[in-house]
Formats: structure tokens, sequence, C-alpha cells
């Protein structure tokens, strides 16, 4: 097999070789409970202090304001049933519909339960309307929750704005910045937002790590509940290790951050201006003007996104056509369908996710082959001699059916 040419990073991330080595001694000497009362255990109990520090410094966060958690996952959670449970006279719940299931799951299980959960539109580029926002904040609202940085096609929101709105209505505001963190500065000394989740597999430290940061002030209420763990606001015993390595990680970012948004945004602008030359019919999703630095969401006309990835697997190139999470599903992922990309571009997306790992080569690889793949799918497609004037989506052209 031909060396690995890895595109998925908004899926995961390699683990840094910086992290690995700060991790491994609490994963063999350094075993103590940090919560145990000798000094063997002071070592895991000073490590922990220092990795909330590191955390912090990459947030702009003051001491007492960072969380350690699992994952992304269960700092959006954790967030919005803390702020909900805190406020139980309000009963409105305000996201996006281009959300990540971590938060989309939980407001459809909001709405079983009595809640009133306002989803706001996006428009053909994923951007929000702030109008729609402004309009739906009323004094029942407990929470708006609204994602820093878009996982599928790389759209940055406007959270300065949206945080200014909620405060001046009085609202608590989360935002989701699994994707943004570590990719685009975050400095919340200046940011109106309240609560902010991150995940570490998703900025080279490993899975199973996560943080979530809690303004001074802000409504909360534990998720887990037991021993007196993270300043009593989660109980469990820490998993040192992991947070030993979310903290390297977040310091290995903050040196990097320059880079990411210079070199790995030419390597990716590259990528999209070369693969955009060559193959006809594609169109790049999302807003270009307001977009992560290594995200690219690129269409193809009248092909499988599926049938993509299987053919780049065979050169050993890792991408992805929607989130991990939504893949196993032929569906076009649910913020190309809030976009309203058409059919015959939404199917063909392929998400091509860059890191500081990723080099020119690894680029030239993928325009050096993706563009056969697609000439060879279109030949297949079974929708590529369809009239115009036949959606592909319709029975009509189907036919596969006699209904
Ligand atoms: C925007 C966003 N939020 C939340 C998550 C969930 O994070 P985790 O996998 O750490 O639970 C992801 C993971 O892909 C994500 O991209």
């Amino acid at each position: 097999m031909s060396e690995l040419i890895y595109f998925d990073n908004n899926a995961t991330t390699a683990i840094a070789p910086e992290v690995l080595e700060a991790m491994l001694p609490y994963l063999s000497a350094q075993y103590a409970n940090p919560s145990s009362m000798y000094s063997f255990a002071a070592v895991s109990q000073d490590a922990l202090i220092v990795a909330h520090e590191q955390v912090a410094a990459l947030l702009g966060a003051k001491p007492g304001e960072t969380m350690m958690t699992s994952c992304g996952t269960e700092g959006d959670s954790t967030a919005i049933y803390a702020a909900l449970e805190a406020q139980p006279d309000k009963r409105r719940f305000i996201t996006t519909r281009v959300e990540h299931p971590a938060v989309l799951a939980v407001g459809q299980h909001l709405e079983k339960k009595g809640y009133d959960v306002v989803y706001l539109d996006v428009d053909a580029k994923g951007r929000l309307d702030l109008d729609q926002l402004r309009d739906s904040l009323n004094g029942n609202t407990a929470l708006v929750s609204v994602m820093f940085a878009n996982n599928e096609v790389g759209n940055i929101y406007p959270v300065a704005e949206i945080g200014a709105l909620c405060r001046e209505r009085g609202v608590p505001f989360h935002t989701d910045a699994v994707q943004a963190v570590g990719k685009v500065p975050i400095n919340l000394a200046d940011l109106p937002v309240d609560y902010l989740s991150l995940s570490g597999h998703k900025l080279h430290a490993p899975k199973g790590v996560g943080c979530l940061y809690i303004r001074v002030g802000a409504p909360y209420r534990p998720f887990l509940r037991g021993g007196h763990q993270e300043y009593g606001r989660r109980a469990g015993t820490q998993a040192v290790p992991n947070i030993v390595a979310l903290g390297k990680a977040c310091e290995l970012a903050r040196q990097h951050l320059e880079e990411e948004n210079t070199r790995v945004r030419a390597l990716r602008d590259d990528l999209q201006a070369r693969l955009l030359a060559v193959i006809p019919d594609a169109i790049v999703n999302g807003d270009q003007e307001q977009r992560l630095p290594n995200t690219l969401n690129i269409s193809f006309k009248y092909v499988e996104g599926e049938a993509i990835l299987l053919m780049l697997d065979q050169y050993n190139i890792c991408a992805s056509s929607g989130s991990a999470c939504t893949s196993g599903s032929l569906e076009p992922s649910h913020e190309l369908r809030a976009m309203g990309v058409p059919f015959t571009y939404a199917h063909g997306s392929l998400r091509l996710s860059l890191s500081r790992y990723t080099s020119q080569a690894d680029v030239d690889a993928v325009v050096d082959r993706l563009p056969a793949i697609i000439a060879r799918l279109r030949e297949l497609s079974p929708y590529r001699n369809l009239p115009e004037s036949i959606d592909p989506g319709s029975c009509e052209a189907c036919g596969a059916c006699a209904g």
C-alpha cells in the first residue's frame, strides 16, 4: 500500500509527537489518582493545573473557567442541559439547522420534552440571518447555541455579533467551537460567550478528552454528579494522561496558529484552485469569505460522494463525503440540505480537511488522482444523460418502481 495521504482532519487528527511524549509518564509511572492526599498524587494534581492553564491560555479564559470533559459531545450536552436546568422557567432553546448532531440531537430531545426549539435557517452559502435570531429571542429563551465553525463546509459564524445580541437580551450563549479551536484565534476575554466546547482529538490530542469553558457567573448545574472533581462541576476521576495531552496540544496550537492561517490556508487554496481549474461542473460549498483555513468542501455534478471516497481509498487517500457521524446513509449531509445545494451536486460532495502535517506533496497527489476519478464516475453515472428539466431526485428520473 502506498503512503497514507490524510485529508480528513475535521474527523480526527494525528496525535502530535510532543503531545504523546507529554502524556506517556501519566500512562506509566505517574498513575496516581489526582484526588489522593499523598505527595505521589501531587504530581498528577500539578499536571492537571498546568493543563488547565494551557487550555485557558489558548482561549483567553480566566483561571477556574475551564472544565475538562471526555469529548466535544459531552461539552455540548453539558452546556445545554446545564443552562436549561438552571433556568427552569424558560422553555425556548435557539440553535441552527447546521449544527453538529451533538447539538441537533439534544434539540430534538428537548422538543420531545416540550421545549420550544427554534432552528435558525441558513442561506445558500450556509450563512445565518441575524435578524431571524433577533426576532426569535424572547423572554422565554433559556439559551442560544450557535457553532463557531461548521465541520462540513468550514463556515465561521459571527460569534461576537451573536453573543452581543444575546447579551443585550440577557440570554446565555453557548458555542460549539470543536472545529474552530486551534484553527482560528479565539479570545474569550473579548467575546460575549458564556459556554464554549472543544475536543482534543481535533487538535492533535488523543480521543477521549475535551473541555467546556464556563464563564464565571454563567448559569450551571453539573451533568455528572458524584465526587468533587473539576471544582465540583464534573464528577469522575480525571483522565490525567488525556488532560495533560490536551494541555500540550493547546500550547502547540497557540504556536502554530499563524502557520494554520498562512501555510495551511495557502495549501487549501492551491488545492481548491487546481481542482476547479481541471474538473468541470464543480462547485465549492459554503462561505468562502468566512471559512476555516483548513477546510474545502467541493461538489462534483452527477457523481456519488461515497464512490469518490472508495476510489480515493485505492490510492490510500482519506477524505470524507459527510461528517463521520452521518456517513453510512446515502443522504447528503444535513448542512448541504439546509443550504439547498441542488441534488445533482449535493450527492457528489467531498470534504478535504488539512492540518499542520499536510504537505504540498499530499495536495499534488489529490490533484493528480481526483480528475480521472471524477471523469470515470461520470461515465458510469445514471444521471448524466437526464434532461436538465427532470429532477434527478424525482420518480420520473428513477423509474425503478411502477407507482
Ligand atoms: C462541530 C462539532 N461538534 C461536536 C463534535 C463532537 O466532538 P467529539 O467527537 O469530541 O464528541 C464534532 C466532531 O466531529 C464536531 O465537528
